[in-house]
């Protein structure tokens, strides 16, 4: 029998005589973490990144901590029964974070959720009090590993991750409006009968109440849906296409409301994510990143724009031209984030 150590490279279990039988030993083997990702947080979000992550190819080195052992004990035993369907994948987990060690992405998604009703903005100093046990430990065992947070509210603990890390501010990473954009992007298929992957636009700002959907760059095959409809997206639009960001911001409460909590979504959003940076992919996703300086912006805030991401995190924001209104919101959504982050205790 073989196992895999903290850093996920086999070791064989003592010294057995079949086992010596069985192999002649030509090199020994390297300690090598290849595309390691650690998810913290075992919970509903968690659990559907890491069997995003695994099942779609993304990684093949998982590391998983949690508070809860048993929970985090049986979640990986379940997986690891798995691994005959998987592409050779090696998953631990322990409460310990030595665990993670080496890690390329670190995936932050433990804390509390929402409860029916409650706002994002809710939850602040709770999983601000998570965060300030869990940074730290990832970032001691893996001080060169990119950073991204699931845990709500996003923006600002990827402000307050940002803060305790004191890592540089391309290196830690809110999953952001790529959640709502991908719902977006959902709807508007439905409304238009095509392909959600044919439907371009994206949603920036804040992930949750006051984000902003740049309707000035929907469009589909580069056809601005704008310049077809003078009103499309306004309160005058007769068409009400704005019910669709309605819907967007709508959805996670709606999905609480059915079935207690949001996972697979977000966890093939977080997947996503992870596969830009570990393929060094440059593509572009709206995540939630340090805004200063972006669109007129003053204050020190993460906020979703489109951004280039790879191996090394944040390579550039995209300046996409916002209409006043657009940039108002913004705008907005910045003040509001500096006022609820100006109430945490660090
Ligand atoms: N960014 C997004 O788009 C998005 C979408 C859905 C949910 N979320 C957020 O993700 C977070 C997790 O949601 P969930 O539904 O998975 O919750 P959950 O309650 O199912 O899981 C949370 C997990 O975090 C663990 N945890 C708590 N404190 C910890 C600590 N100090 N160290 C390690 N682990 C700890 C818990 O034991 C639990 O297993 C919430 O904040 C939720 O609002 C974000």
């Amino acid at each position: 029998m073989s196992e895999s150590n903290g850093n996920g490279t086999f070791h064989r279990n003592g010294k057995m005589a079949t086992i010596e039988k069985l192999f002649q030993p030509v090199q020994e083997r390297h300690d090598d973490t290849g595309n390691k990702v650690t998810v913290v947080g075992v919970g509903q979000v968690g659990m559907a990144a890491v069997f995003s992550l695994l099942t779609q190819g993304v990684t093949n080195n998982i590391a998983m901590v949690d508070v809860m052992a048993d929970k985090l004990k049986g979640e990986m035993m379940d997986l690891q029964h798995g691994s005959a369907f998987m592409k050779n994948a090696k998953i631990q987990a322990s409460t310990d974070y030595s665990i993670s060690a080496g890690s390329k992405i670190c995936v932050v998604t433990a804390g509390v959720r929402q409860r029916e009703g409650e706002s994002r903005l809710d939850l602040v100093q709770r999983n601000t009090d998570v965060l300030k046990n869990i940074i730290p430990q990832l970032v001691k065992y893996s001080p060169d590993a990119i950073f991204i947070i699931a845990s709500n509210p996003v923006d600002i603990l990827t402000y307050v991750t940002w803060k305790i890390s004191g890592l540089p501010k391309h290196r830690v990473i809110g999953s952001g409006t790529n959640l709502d954009s991908a719902r977006f992007r959902y709807l508007l298929s439905e409304k238009l009968g095509i392909a959600t992957t044919s439907c371009h636009g994206y949603i920036i700002g804040e992930h949750g109440d006051s984000s902003v959907p740049v309707w000035s760059g929907v469009n589909i095959a580069g056809v601005r849906l704008s310049d077809l409809n003078q009103n499309f997206g306004t309160d005058s639009d007769p068409e009400n296409w704005k019910e669709t960001h309605a819907m967007v911001v709508k959805s996670a409460y709606e999905v609480i409301k059915l079935k207690g909590y949001t996972s697979w979504a977000i966890g093939l959003s977080l997947s996503q994510l992870a596969n830009a940076i570990l393929t060094n992919a440059n593509s572009v996703h709206a995540v939630s990143t340090y805004l200063k300086g972006e669109h007129g912006i003053e204050e020190d805030v993460f906020l979703s724009l489109p951004c280039v991401l790879g191996s090394s995190g944040v390579y550039d924001v995209i300046r996409q031209p916002l209409t006043d209104t657009e940039r108002a919101q913004l705008h907005k959504s910045a003040q509001l984030m500096a006022s609820v982050q100006g109430g945490i205790k660090f």
